[in-house]
């Protein structure tokens, strides 16, 4: 049996509690892989991650091969395989998630140098703290070229999980019945969940729900539930984020099947004219080692473009907020 070395950041928080579980149970990597599961925390809290690890070896997975906390991170990182970027400040009522742009932003220039310094010669991170777009950008900046650009993604699953699951809601049908529903651009209030290339069943989303509603309600709807969840519930989105991560890293492990998509946010590499270098949302298909390629010749309409136009500005825009990171 082959043995991942996986970190999660932020190992005390809500996120990682509802997430921790779950990769110890295999959902991640499946049910041949052993884990190596490494917590990792800040300083004040790392005491409290101690708890965490005692639940987790009073789960006896049989999977878990080894489970650690520390708040150093030559100990977390060293020869890590996925290093799962939870940690960071969470936006509070009220708030953007860019908000949070230069009070998190320097938390992820130290993951990047210590990922490329400790993790594995195949490591590979995703960012789930926010913005997370522009915190990936930023780490992969930090890491230079030692951690190459397709080792880097950040987190629209949780877009495409609450797309998916409205759309298929309005349309009454199963989740698994929708396909090709991807997320363009940033995790935010831009963000672009693309109904005019998904279908329901077979059949193009818009002939099944009303264009109206899929323009004036259920992109806005898409857009700001995460703000939703917040006033709601007085805390961020946590199981659904950690369902969204358990997705996110289980399409990349495994090779994207039939015509298949999922959507993730990666380095551009100028398709579609998005800025290269830009951390943005793209339909993938995942070669099934952790590797993916950008879905090529999918038709935008004028519709399409001009909204991905908006979330890709936001983007540069972010990106020119944090140029002093970006080294
Ligand atoms: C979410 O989308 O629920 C998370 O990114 C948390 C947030 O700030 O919205």
């Amino acid at each position: 049996m082959s043995t991942v070395r996986v970190v999660v950041t932020g190992a005390t928080g809500q996120v990682a509690y509802a997430l921790l579980p779950r990769i110890a149970a295999g959902e991640m990597f499946g049910p041949d892989v052993e884990i190596d599961l490494r917590l990792a925390d800040i300083p004040p809290v790392i005491e409290k991650a101690k708890g965490v690890v005692m639940e987790l070896e009073d789960g006896a997975y049989p999977l878990l091969s080894r489970v650690t906390a520390s708040s150093d991170r030559s100990e977390s990182h060293r020869d890590a395989d996925w290093v799962l970027l939870v940690g960071s400040v969470p936006r509070g009522p009220g708030m953007e998630r860019g908000d949070l742009i230069r009070r998190n932003g320097p938390i992820f220039v130290d993951e990047g140098k210590a990922i490329a310094q400790y993790g594995s010669k195949n490591v590979r991170a995703v960012v789930i703290g926010n913005p997370c777009n522009t915190n990936c950008l930023i780490a992969r900046h930090s890491a230079g070229d030692a951690v190459p650009a397709d080792r880097w993604s950040a987190l629209t699953r949780l877009d495409q999980n609450r797309a998916t699951a409205l759309v298929a809601s309005k349309a009454h049908a199963r989740t698994t019945a929708v396909k090709h529903l991807a997320i363009w651009g940033n995790h935010s209030a831009t963000l672009y969940p693309d109904f005019t290339n998904a279908t329901i069943d077979g059949k193009p989303a818009d002939q099944v729900v009303e264009r109206a509603w899929l323009e004036t309600e259920f992109i806005p709807a898409v857009q700001q539930r995460g703000a939703a969840v917040i006033a709601a519930r007085g805390a961020s989105s946590a199981f659904s984020a950690a369902q969204a991560i358990v997705d996110h890293v289980k399409s990349l492990v495994n090779r994207t099947m039939d015509d298949g998509w999922f959507s993730a946010a990666v380095v551009s590499d100028g398709s579609y004219g998005v800025a290269r270098g830009i951390v943005s949302s793209f339909p993938l298909r995942s070669k099934g080692d952790g590797g993916y390629e950008i879905v090529q010749g999918v038709r935008l309409e004028g519709f399409a473009k001009a909204r991905i136009d908006a979330t890709i500005a936001e983007l540069e825009k972010e990106r020119d907020i944090v140029k002093d990171l970006l080294g």
